[in-house]
């Protein structure tokens, strides 16, 4: 069983926000992000997004936000092993750069194989999903079930990183309900395994996507490791980013539901990070015509239908 720390948060209160970041957290915040070997001009990440981010999606926020690192959406390592997944992953612009493949499996031996598939296809960094609350995954082991098994989340860093020489990353929650909040040792023993980067969505996996993101959980990761940050959960805003930056300490922010709609959203919190600026973008997209917004809207409902299904069906 999973280390029960405490049920409650580790600040009582959050911070005043402030409107803007104060000059030296903003020069710190526009220097680039150093994720193992790669260098990233950018500490605005596009998160990964099931049934979104593909390489149209990515090349439309990419053309507001061209330094920032995008991800694909998960892959199956074992749909990558046995190639029924190859046509998805290759699915990269040569130029498309910095990318990171998202695997997800709970077999080592079974990673390492993807990630060596991945890092192929033009992955810079390998991200590994131990955050996702689908029933259908977590029952198998993999996604945010791997934070109930450290020593085969830890496993699973150590296989991949042996396998290839790209910096191995990942992107998880709190821990798996309020009774087991364990992401401080969590991310303690990922470092420890040699993980280059931990990106934290401040939720539990009881929450699935519902319910404020405790970004307070962010701050302590951040005093408890050395390797980057990156803060995810409600990053929907210029404003949002600095208020997470500011209560976290984070290196980071990786925006998610946020750029549904609004392609500028990485771009626009970049620019404010290099230049304490803040760009004007164009209004959100209008509504498409009745027709194409049902089609499009279904196809996202069915991917959100899959994650917001109540944790514990
Ligand atoms: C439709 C949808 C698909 C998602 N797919 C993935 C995924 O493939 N990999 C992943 O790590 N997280 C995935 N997530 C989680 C997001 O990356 C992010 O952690 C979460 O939405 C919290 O950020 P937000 O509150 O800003 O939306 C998905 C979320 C949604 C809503």
């Amino acid at each position: 069983m999973p280390t029960r720390q405490t049920e409650r948060s580790p600040t009582e209160q959050s911070p005043r926000e402030p409107s803007e970041l104060g000059e030296a957290d903003r020069q710190r915040l526009a220097t680039p992000l150093t994720i193992g070997t790669v260098q990233v001009h950018s500490r605005v990440l596009q998160s990964p997004l099931s049934g979104v981010t593909d390489l149209v999606f990515r090349r439309l926020v990419r053309r507001y936000a061209p330094h920032s690192m995008m991800y694909t959406e998960m892959v199956h390592a074992s749909g990558i092993c046995s190639a029924r997944k190859m046509e998805k992953v290759m699915d990269i612009d040569p130029d498309e750069r910095p990318i990171s493949i998202q695997l997800f499996d709970c077999r080592p031996d079974f990673m390492a194989e993807a990630a060596l598939k991945a890092v192929a296809e033009g992955a810079d960094t390998i991200d590994i999903n131990m955050g996702c609350p689908v029933n259908k995954i977590t029952r198998k082991g993999g996604g945010s079930s791997l934070l109930r098994q450290p020593q085969v989340a830890e496993a699973i860093v150590q296989a991949v990183l042996q396998a290839v020489d790209v910096p191995v990353t990942v992107k998880t929650r709190l821990g798996w309900d309020d009774n087991e909040i364990n992401i401080v040792e969590f991310g303690q023993r990922l470092e420890a395994a040699g993980a280059s980067m931990l990106t934290v969505h401040a939720r539990t996996r009881a929450q699935g996507y519902h319910g404020p993101a405790r970004w307070d959980w962010i701050r302590a990761v951040k005093a408890a490791v050395s390797i980057p940050v990156i803060a995810n959960g409600d990053i929907d805003s210029v404003a949002a980013a600095i208020a997470c930056l500011f209560q976290t300490g984070a290196d980071g922010v990786m925006c998610s539901r946020g750029t549904l709609g609004y392609p500028f959203l990485v771009g626009e919190i970049d620019h404010y990070l290099q230049t304490g600026q803040r760009r004007r973008s164009p209004p959100p997209l209008k509504p498409l015509p009745a027709p194409l917004n049902t089609c499009v809207t279904s196809g996202i409902t069915k991917a959100n239908e899959a994650c917001f299904k109540p944790a514990n069906t």
